[in-house]
């Protein structure tokens, strides 16, 4: 396999958690970022998203303070989707935010807003562009049943398209500072109608002008060019063990996953996940040393709803306590089994092992392989201390007794649930 440099992953493997944030003309049908597709619509009936879109209510820093408020550490925002509108101030097209009744760089405006809250920068940007004159219709395209499909194809070319979209990957990569993350979406190479796939993108060219850009940066696995990504990126699904390459090799992951049925701002939609679900979700992808992307789609009047807003409070509370179980964590060690429903997460550096209680237990909880390597135990939203029984194979087992297995530990609980979503204990080990 060809060899086509590595992105620095430390700070990513050490933040696990991003904002993501889908947003374009498709906030203002707000039935989906796939409307051009499933809708069938053609440009002509498309553009008076672009006549009308006004985000007046836009305002960049509240959203980085939201994301920074629920202990994200990076945002990966979307410069351009599938619809081909370009959310900053291109060079190549006019198809743009600044030639809009807004008539602003939009992204400009989130990088300087979630740089100055600490955040780093991420750009997702699509390969697929259903306005370009030049991308031919294929097998998703909004135009894929048009009778005149053919004949629509006749003098688009293909290789314009792709100039288009090195010089735009190159002008996002220059032009709003130091980028960390390039997102691409996404290929399909075995479709059925001019599929798509690395030579379509001119991808090994492409991998190989972005790493002259920017060396670190950190390039995903949707490109179709095996050897060049950085990142793995499961969506909408939980893994339940470490992603690994056609190798065995454990990789650096990310999944990325919505609150609701929807990318974009979808208004009918009502699939919102509950607090719980979105924090367990988090944990989940950490105890198997992956990140979590959670996707938030503004409205197209340029605010984050309340839905989005409870569940991005959600995650502040939490980890306005817990978050030690999560930066700079991964998977515990092997020879510490998850106790019944429970998730553990471990920081190599500081030698903490941490307890998730995804269901809360009765008075206790037993835990393998512990005995005798515990130099105490805590819960972190209150610091209160865990006490420990470690369990002794010659005691009598009576009516009482709690069954820890030979080396294990029973770790003693209130009855009473703690008030927080998920309680989590941090067992500091001798
Ligand atoms: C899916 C959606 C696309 C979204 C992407 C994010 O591919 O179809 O709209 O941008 O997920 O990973």
């Amino acid at each position: 396999m060809a060899f086509y440099g590595k992105g620095d992953s430390s700070w990513f493997t050490h933040d696990r958690f991003g904002m993501f944030i889908h947003w374009g003309l498709y906030s203002m049908p707000a039935r989906h970022e796939w409307i051009r597709h499933y809708e069938e619509i053609s440009n002509e009936d498309y553009q008076k998203y672009f006549e009308q879109f006004d985000p007046d209510l836009f305002d960049a820093r509240e959203w980085a303070a939201a994301a920074k408020n629920a202990g994200m550490k990076y945002v990966v925002f979307t410069t351009k989707h599938h619809e081909g509108f370009c959310m900053f101030d291109s060079q190549y097209t006019d198809y743009k935010s600044t030639n809009t009744k807004c008539g602003r760089d939009l992204l400009r405006e989130v990088v300087d807003a979630f740089r100055a809250e600490g955040l780093r920068i991420g750009l997702y940007h699509s390969l697929i562009d259903w306005h370009h004159p030049d991308f031919t219709i294929d097998s998703i395209h909004p135009l894929r049943n048009h009778p005149d499909r053919e004949a629509l194809n006749q003098g688009r070319d293909m290789s314009r398209y792709r100039t288009y979209l090195h010089n735009q990957a190159r002008e996002i990569l220059t032009n709003y500072g130091d980028i960390d993350i390039i997102w691409f979406d996404f290929s399909y190479p075995k479709a059925e109608y001019n599929p798509k796939g690395h030579d379509e993108w001119g991808s090994e060219e492409l991998v190989k002008m972005i790493r002259s850009i920017r060396p670190s940066i950190l390039i995903n696995n949707r490109l179709d060019l095996p050897g060049s990504a950085d990142i793995t990126t499961p969506e909408q699904n939980t893994p339940e063990e470490p992603v690994r390459d056609e190798n065995g090799n454990p990789v650096v992951w990310e999944g990325c996953q919505t609150f609701s049925g929807s990318w974009g701002y979808h208004r009918d939609e009502l699939t919102w996940k509950s607090e719980k679900q979105c924090i367990d979700m988090l944990i989940n992808h950490v105890a198997r040393s992956g990140n979590l992307l959670m996707n938030v789609g503004p409205t197209s009047r340029g605010y984050l709803d309340h839905r989005a807003m409870e569940r991005l409070q959600g995650f502040a509370r939490w980890m306005k306590y817990c978050s030690r179980s999560i930066y700079g964590c991964g998977m515990a060690p092997e020879e510490f089994p998850e106790p019944r429903d429970s998730r553990y997460t471990y920081n190599p550096e500081t030698r903490r092992l941490y307890l998730h209680l995804m269901n809360w237990p009765f008075k206790y909880i037993n835990a393998k392989n512990l005995a005798g390597k515990v130099a105490y135990a805590q819960f972190l939203h209150d610091g209160s201390e865990v006490k420990i029984r470690e369990n002794d194979p010659n005691a009598p087992h009576t009516h009482m007794s709690v069954n820890s297995s030979a080396g294990g530990i029973s770790l003693m609980l209130p009855v009473v649930k703690p008030e927080i979503t998920v309680p989590v204990i941090e067992i500091i080990l001798k």
